[in-house]
């Protein structure tokens, strides 16, 4: 059957940064339940769609620092070397078939379980998360806030030298890059804390007392 020359653009290359997708089919970073901790599995799967034509193909989100630890949850962790590892699988077996290979950088901020490594989640404000139950973080000092860049850094580095091709921020949904940008995680009060007010040695009451 002749392909509909409306549909032809699709399977035009395009130039991303200094690589070139070879075709206009992409594969969103999405949650696979591999993670890290199946590594075969997870280069099996997403080598399968490069070869099946998708030119870009991602990982889940990859929280990059031990204060983003997403366990129980299953989670593309890039802390270190040993993850490096495990997810340069995922990237040769995606270059086998001319496609690239997208590494979806994450910090999960005040939403972080931190359930393995026990340390606090952090945030620009001491908050609950509103995703997680029973979550409040610490709030980050300005040592935390330069350890963190560097993190970040760190694993864009490292996810380079893994193979990716294409290195996300993870951005949305309330994660730490948007909780420095929102007015509810960051000096603001929160809509919840708008309706208390410290009064000076008086602790917490209501702003309308
Ligand atoms: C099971 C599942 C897991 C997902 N995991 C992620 C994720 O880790 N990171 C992310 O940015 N989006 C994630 N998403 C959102 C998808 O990437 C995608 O944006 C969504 O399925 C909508 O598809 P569309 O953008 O093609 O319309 C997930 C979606 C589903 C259904």
């Amino acid at each position: 059957m002749p392909m509909d020359p409306d549909h032809a653009i699709l399977f035009e290359p395009v130039g991303i940064g200094p690589h070139t997708l070879r075709n206009r089919f992409y594969q969103v970073p999405h949650c696979s339940g591999f993670g890290t901790e199946k590594p075969w599995t997870q280069a099996a799967h997403r080598g399968v769609k490069a070869e099946g034509g998708w030119a870009a193909v991602c990982t889940e989100y990859a929280p990059l620092a031990p204060d983003s630890d997403e366990a129980p949850l299953i989670a593309a962790r890039f802390w270190d070397r040993d993850d490096m590892r495990a997810l340069r699988l995922m990237t040769d077996r995606v270059h086998e078939h001319g496609s690239l290979a997208g590494l979806e950088l994450h910090h999960s901020g005040n939403h972080a379980p931190n359930r393995v490594t026990r340390w606090p989640a952090l945030a620009p404000s001491q908050t609950a998360s509103d995703l997680e139950p029973d979550i409040v973080a610490k709030e980050m000092e300005l040592r935390d806030i330069r350890r963190v860049q560097d993190d970040w850094v760190d694993a864009a580095v490292r996810g380079r030298d893994c193979g990716f091709d294409i290195v996300y921020v993870y951005g949305g949904h309330s994660y730490l890059p948007m909780q420095f940008l929102s007015p509810s995680t960051t000096s603001e009060p929160t809509p919840t804390a708008a309706l208390w007010r410290t009064a000076p040695g008086s602790g917490w009451r209501r702003s309308s007392a």
